[in-house]
């Protein structure tokens, strides 16, 4: 399974803070945005990843991320010229895709879930992940049945037909290319992630999965605050975890000891 983190984009809904740099480069609490997409690969066993950014910001993700050793992963990069919707994706990654199946993750989009079991079962088709939210209609939506199985796939419905959002991570496999291909342009002038879903829905190959974690996409002011505040409490709570395990544990060696 290779890896593909979209970072072009314009950004527009954040302006002035994207006048002068990429969205995905604005810090969420202690580190700049792309790293929480970043560890959700990784966390997932994800280690050959594409970054495809805008051209006045590739240079920045580079420098920022360099080859991916760091990471013990191997990082390419690609640039979008014009930002034509994320179907794009998968033609500009063609030649990094080739015939592998491929996880294609949204550069402002930061998950608690853990993917790697879905990751690692995956053969082939599609699978998506929704989650549950107050307002669905900012979002991709997805419809299930009684069955919690994908019935519908709507990009920005006009009424509610669902309070499952489609979060922006999404695996396919290496046939994607070709469905990215012969796509046309959405009325807003996109090549939508959920046209390409619909090929595969279609075809009865697409798998989608309600999650429960936190999952925000962090493209507007009040959602990057929102993000700022969960990546600070994790801290806080990751902090909390480490200390109370590291009191465990030098309360075990002084038994120990004592034992000795
Ligand atoms: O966040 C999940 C949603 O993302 C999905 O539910 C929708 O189905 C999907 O269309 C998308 O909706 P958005 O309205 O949030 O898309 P947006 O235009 O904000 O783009 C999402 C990210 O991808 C953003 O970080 C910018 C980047 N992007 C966007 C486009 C259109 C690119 O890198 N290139 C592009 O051409």
């Amino acid at each position: 399974m290779k890896g593909i983190i979209l970072c072009g984009g314009a950004g527009s809904r954040l302006y002035p803070l994207t006048k002068i740099t990429s969205k995905q480069l604005l810090p969420v609490y202690d580190r700049p945005m792309v790293f929480y997409p970043l560890q959700t690969l990784l966390s997932a066993g994800i280690r050959e990843i594409l970054f495809i950014a805008a051209p006045e910001s590739a240079g920045d993700f580079l420098r920022l991320l360099g080859s991916g050793k760091e990471y013990g992963a191997k990082f390419t990069y690609e640039i979008q010229d014009r930002p034509e919707g994320l179907a794009q994706a998968f033609i500009i990654g063609q030649n990094f895709i080739d015939d592998d199946n491929v996880a294609l993750i949204l550069g402002d989009n930061i998950f608690e879930d853990d993917f790697s079991s879905a990751i690692s079962k995956f053969k082939s088709g599609g699978h998506i992940f929704a989650k549950k939210v107050p307002d669905p209609e900012r979002f991709g939506v997805v419809r299930f049945n009684e069955k919690m199985q994908a019935e519908e796939i709507v990009e920005k419905p006009l009424g509610r037909i669902s309070d499952y959002a489609i979060t922006g991570l999404y695996i396919f496999d290496s046939r994607v290319v070709e469905v990215a291909k012969n796509l046309e342009k959405s009325a807003r002038g996109e090549y939508e992630i959920t046209d390409v879903q619909n090929w595969y829905l279609r075809k009865g190959e697409l798998q989608a999965t309600a999650i429960e974690g936190e999952w925000i996409d962090a493209g507007t002011f009040d959602s990057l605050l929102k993000a700022n505040n969960y990546a600070a409490r994790k801290h806080a709570q990751e902090a909390r975890q480490e200390k109370t395990q590291n009191t465990q544990a030098q309360g075990a060696r002084k038994i120990a000891n004592q034992n000795v």
